[in-house]
């Protein structure tokens, strides 16, 4: 019920303070700080996004929130625990997840030992849906707003390593699986969409799939890619944030450079006929882009690359271009 709904919602807030306090001032939490100063986040990084410690304890919050005078079995509706009763968090940093007016309606847990999985959330319920929530998006929205420009990461890492080296319009979809209703969200603020995801193969699939749906709705997408080891945390770490925005974020390349590269993987391009099956690919592709200028620029840029003759790719192109709209 609507009520109850409101006193799960008060018991993230008070957890969401409490775990900070144990992460900052705590000897449990201790362990859990020195594990964020040695990735790079300083504290006041750690005190924007309310980072926490969850302790070593089965029912620590099933403890306090009692203490508090929450009933048991609402608590169980909550998500706070694992199917057991226990603390789903126990030994974890926890990132609070809040919603657009800045209300914690989640947790994302990672551990800092080798218990797995590296990365645990909250359990779905009405209150918190993964699909429709992107992490930092009520402290990053004046600025996304300001910019007319939002960076699209994947984790929750790299928003803070991000936030903190100075790119404050960051948000991230927790994970790779990015949503027609992010994409929504996204389109009432900002024209143009820095997809930033992580250098390795899961990264470019998810480029991929997320580019499509932000097309969908009518963004720009713009695509920042990173070394194949790298994710916008590590990079900043070991290159610095100049060189962030020098080479990854001014050098991001467009929808149809991204593309004409990614298919690349899909086909052996020393066969005759897979290199002719890429070629109509991508000028399907491009057959889908609005401005004429663009889909001239980049028939040139097919002719170029595998020596082909600009009047045969543009017969095709137009031929396409039939069957579009
Ligand atoms: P990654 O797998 O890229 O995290 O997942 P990572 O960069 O290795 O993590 P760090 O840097 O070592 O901490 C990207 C994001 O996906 C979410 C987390 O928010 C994570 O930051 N995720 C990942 C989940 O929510 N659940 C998972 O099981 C895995
Ligand atoms: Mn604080
Ligand atoms: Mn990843
Ligand atoms: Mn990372
Ligand atoms: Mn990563």
């Amino acid at each position: 019920s609507n009520s109850e709904e409101q006193k799960i919602l008060e018991a993230y807030q008070l957890l969401s303070k409490l775990y900070h306090h144990l992460l900052k001032h705590t000897k449990d939490g201790k362990k859990g700080l020195e594990y964020l100063y040695d990735r790079g986040f300083n504290e006041e990084t750690i005190d924007k996004f309310q980072l926490g410690f969850s302790p070593y304890k089965k029912d620590f919050i099933m403890q306090f929130l009692e203490q508090k005078g929450y009933h048991r079995q609402l608590m169980i509706k909550s998500g706070f625990f694992t199917t057991n009763h226990q603390d789903r968090f126990q030994g974890r940093i926890v990132f609070p997840i809040r919603n657009i007016t800045g209300k914690t309606i989640g947790f994302v847990g990672r551990s800092i030992d080798d218990q797995e999985p590296k990365y645990l959330n909250s359990a779905e319920s009405p209150l918190f849906q993964k699909s429709k929530i992107l992490y930092n998006f009520d402290q990053a929205r004046s600025e996304i707003r300001k910019k007319s420009e939002v960076i699209l990461t994947e984790g929750s890492a790299d928003v803070m390593a991000l936030a903190q080296a100075g790119f404050e319009n960051t948000v991230a979809s927790l994970g790779t699986s990015f949503t027609d209703t992010h994409a929504s969200i996204l389109r009432r603020y900002v024209d143009t969409v820095i997809l930033c995801f992580d250098g390795d193969n899961a990264g470019q699939q998810a480029t991929f799939k997320t580019l499509k749906i932000l097309k969908k709705v009518g963004c720009f997408v713009k695509i920042a890619m990173l070394p194949t080891n790298y994710d916008p945390d590590q990079y900043i770490k070991e290159y610095g944030a100049d060189s962030f925005d020098k080479h990854i974020i001014q050098t991001a390349s467009t929808e149809m450079s991204f593309l004409m590269k990614y298919y690349k993987n899909d086909f052996d391009l020393r066969q005759e006929g897979e290199l002719l099956r890429y070629v109509d690919k991508i000028i399907s592709e491009i057959a889908l882009l609005a401005s004429p200028i663009d889909r001239d620029f980049y028939i040139r840029e097919l002719a170029e690359q595998f020596s082909l003759s600009h009047d045969a790719l543009t017969e095709e192109l137009s031929r396409k271009m039939q069957f579009v709209k």
